[in-house]
């Protein structure tokens, strides 16, 4: 017979911290957890419903979801949908869910992109996989350039008008369009909570838009995902592909982008990480939190283990200035 699950009565007293998102009220995990890949329908379900209990008894209390997510599209959320029924059910109130439009989900003009048809069919699908009747943070997946930019953004004033979600947040935004995004949202009393973009070690794009500072500058939080570039930024490939990894069951992150040249950044930023006592994981992560504007970082797990080494990123020294001028040295070749 299926246990019962009870949450830990330690959870928010197990070394997890909750950073304010912008100027809301809202109070989210410095470690968040992402559903894209590793809960599908062709995920295993058990493993799903241990990383899921593990995170929320360790303090995680926001779960990152989009309608796309699976594979098969979709199945991310359902498998939310089947934990918000059963263990997470009394807990509700505890936890922040959030999801997406905007990326393809279904055939036809209407599947895709940031035309109030979209997002607002997208969202009653999303609620109904997950069993909710709102969500708590909606966000417009990505900018849609032939979509009016004020009727994705009326779209959400409306969204959050009819209950269906508490806040929105936009997902990699061009800088010009988030500021447009913030001033017409903010115009509409409905501010936007966050920014949802790519950041970690290997990436540039965000500190080179100054994304995080616009965010902060106009109340909104910054939320980063894949903060291990997929999973690059840990020392699994250093020694080749391992079988099971996001690389070898064919995720988004390709064999091509495992070149020689960004092994050796990675091999260099272990070392560092292993002379000061950490994973190379521990280490991305808590540099990335080292930001007091970075609100959250999403990651993902395949495994609860996987899960508990990147919980311990809380716990990691802060940076001397040497690994600070060494880390920034090495990140120069990027
Ligand atoms: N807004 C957007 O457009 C967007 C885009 C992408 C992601 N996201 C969000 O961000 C979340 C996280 O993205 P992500 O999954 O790419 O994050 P990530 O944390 O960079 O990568 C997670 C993957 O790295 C590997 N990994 C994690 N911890 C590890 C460890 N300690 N040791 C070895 N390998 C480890 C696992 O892959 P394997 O074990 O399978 O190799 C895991 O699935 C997503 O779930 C989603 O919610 C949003």
């Amino acid at each position: 017979m299926e246990t019962i699950y009870k949450a830990d009565n330690e959870r928010y007293r197990n070394g997890m911290k909750y950073r304010r998102c912008g100027e809301s009220g809202l109070l989210l995990p410095e470690i968040s957890l992402g559903l894209w890949h590793n809960f599908g329908s062709v995920d295993n379900f058990e493993n799903c419903k241990k990383i899921l209990h593990c995170a929320f008894d360790h303090g995680i209390t926001y779960f990152d979801l989009a309608d796309n997510y699976g594979p098969v599209p979709g199945s991310a959320e359902e498998t939310f949908g089947r934990m918000m029924q059963t263990s997470f059910k009394p807990y509700r109130d505890e936890i922040v869910v959030s999801t997406k439009a905007g990326h393809d989900m279904w055939e036809g003009p209407y599947g895709s992109w940031g035309s109030r048809k979209h997002l607002i069919s997208g969202l009653d699908q999303s609620l109904k996989r997950m069993k909710l009747d709102y969500v708590d943070i909606f966000y417009s997946h990505r900018y849609d350039p032939e979509t009016p930019i004020e009727e994705t953004l009326q779209a959400l004033v409306d969204i959050v008008r009819s209950g269906k979600a508490l806040y929105v947040g936009i997902s990699k935004y061009p800088k010009y369009k988030a500021q447009f995004a913030y001033d017409y949202l903010r115009q509409n009393n409905v501010p936007c909570l966050v920014y949802q973009g790519r950041y970690n070690m290997l990436t540039t794009e965000v500190d080179d838009e100054n994304i995080i500072t616009d965010a902060a500058e106009n109340g909104a939080g910054f939320v980063a995902f894949s903060p291990l570039a997929q999973g690059l930024l840990t020392d699994k490939y250093l020694n080749g592909i391992p079988e099971n990894s996001r690389v070898a069951k064919g995720g988004f992150l390709k064999r091509e982008q495992i070149t020689p040249e960004i092994l050796y950044i990675v091999e260099q930023l272990n070392r560092i990480a292993l002379n000061r006592g950490n994973t190379l994981a521990e280490m991305a992560l808590a540099w990335l939190l080292a930001d007091s504007n970075v609100t959250s970082v999403i990651i993902g797990a395949s495994s609860v283990e996987q899960l508990k080494e990147n919980l311990r990123c809380l716990d990691v020294a802060p940076f001397s200035d040497e690994d600070i001028t060494e880390i920034e040295n090495i990140l120069k070749n990027r």
